[in-house]
C-alpha cells in the first residue's frame, strides 16, 4: 500500500500523473463515481496516452440513464470520455438492474485481460463514502460476499435505490486500485482503513499490494504520524 498526500489544490493532477504513468501501454481505467474524481478526469484528458489502446468502463454505476444528472457514467462521459479516443463502455440502462450488471460483466470480458483467475483490471479508481463503502460496496450489503461474479445489481438502502458495482473479487484483481479521497470529512475513515480497520467495505479491496491511496491535506489529517504542511 502507497499513500501519497497533496496539497487539495494539487490532488487531481497528481492522480492524473500517476493514471497516465500506469496506463503507458494502454489497458483498461475503471472509473470512479461520485463527485471526487471529475476534477482528475479534467485533467487526465489533456494527458498523453495511447488512448486508441485504453478502454475506460465504471467501477460502479447508479439505477438511472446515462443522460440522468445522477450518472457516473453520463459524469465520466462528461468530463473525458467526449474528449479522448478512448473505448467508453457505460452501462446500458433498463428495467432490470440484474440483467443489466451481468451484461456489464460480459461487456468487461470483450475487453479486459484474464488471467488464470479471471478479469484483471488493469488500473481502477475509487472513491470512498465517509461509512468506508467504495463503489457502490456498502456497509451491510448483500454484495459485499459476492464472490462469483464481477459486477453485481445491489439495493443501497442508505440511498433507497439500485446500484451497479464491481465486486470485490474484480476489484481485488486489479493491476492497480487507486483511492481518490477529499476533505477533512473523511479523515476518520480514512486513518481506520490505512492504520488496519477492515471492518469497512473499502478495506476488502484496500489489503492488497496494488493500493494506492491519493489523499489530500484534509483527507490525510487524521493519519498516525501526518504532519500538515
Ligand atoms: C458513487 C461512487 C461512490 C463514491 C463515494 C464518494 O456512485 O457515488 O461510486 O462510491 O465514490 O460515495 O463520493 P464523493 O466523491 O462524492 O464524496
Amino acid at each position: 500500500m502507497t499513500v501519497v498526500v497533496t496539497p487539495a489544490e494539487e490532488l487531481a493532477t497528481t492522480v492524473a500523473t500517476a493514471v497516465a504513468a500506469w496506463l503507458t501501454d494502454g489497458g483498461d481505467l475503471g472509473l470512479a463515481g461520485g463527485g471526487t474524481p471529475g476534477p482528475t478526469y479534467e485533467v487526465l484528458r489533456n494527458q498523453q496516452l495511447p488512448w486508441g489502446r485504453i478502454d475506460l468502463w465504471l467501477s460502479d454505476e447508479r439505477w438511472v440513464p446515462l443522460d440522468h444528472p445522477d450518472s457516473n457514467g453520463g459524469m465520466a462521459k462528461r468530463l473525458l470520455a467526449d474528449h479522448v479516443p478512448a473505448r467508453f463502455h457505460p452501462v446500458e440502462y433498463g428495467p432490470d438492474p440484474a440483467a443489466a450488471a451481468t451484461a456489464y460483466a460480459a461487456t468487461l470480458d470483450t475487453f479486459m485481460q484474464r488471467s488464470d483467475a479471471g478479469l484483471s483490471p488493469t488500473v481502477v479508481l475509487l472513491g470512498l463514502g465517509d461509512d468506508g463503502h467504495t463503489a457502490s460496496l456498502f456497509p451491510g450489503s448483500d454484495a459485499l460476499s459476492i464472490e462469483d461474479s464481477d459486477f453485481a445489481a445491489t439495493w443501497v438502502v442508505e440511498k433507497n435505490a439500485w446500484r451497479l458495482t464491481a465486486t470485490r473479487p474484480l476489484l481485488a484483481r486489479a493491476g492497480r486500485l487507486a483511492f481518490i479521497v477529499s476533505g477533512a470529512a473523511k479523515a476518520g475513515v480514512v486513518a481506520e482503513i490505512i492504520e488496519g480497520d477492515a471492518s469497512y467495505p473499502a478495506a476488502l479491496v484496500a489489503d492488497a499490494g496494488n493500493v494506492t491511496w491519493f489523499l489530500d491535506e484534509g483527507a490525510a489529517s487524521s493519519l498516525a504520524g501526518h504532519v500538515p504542511r
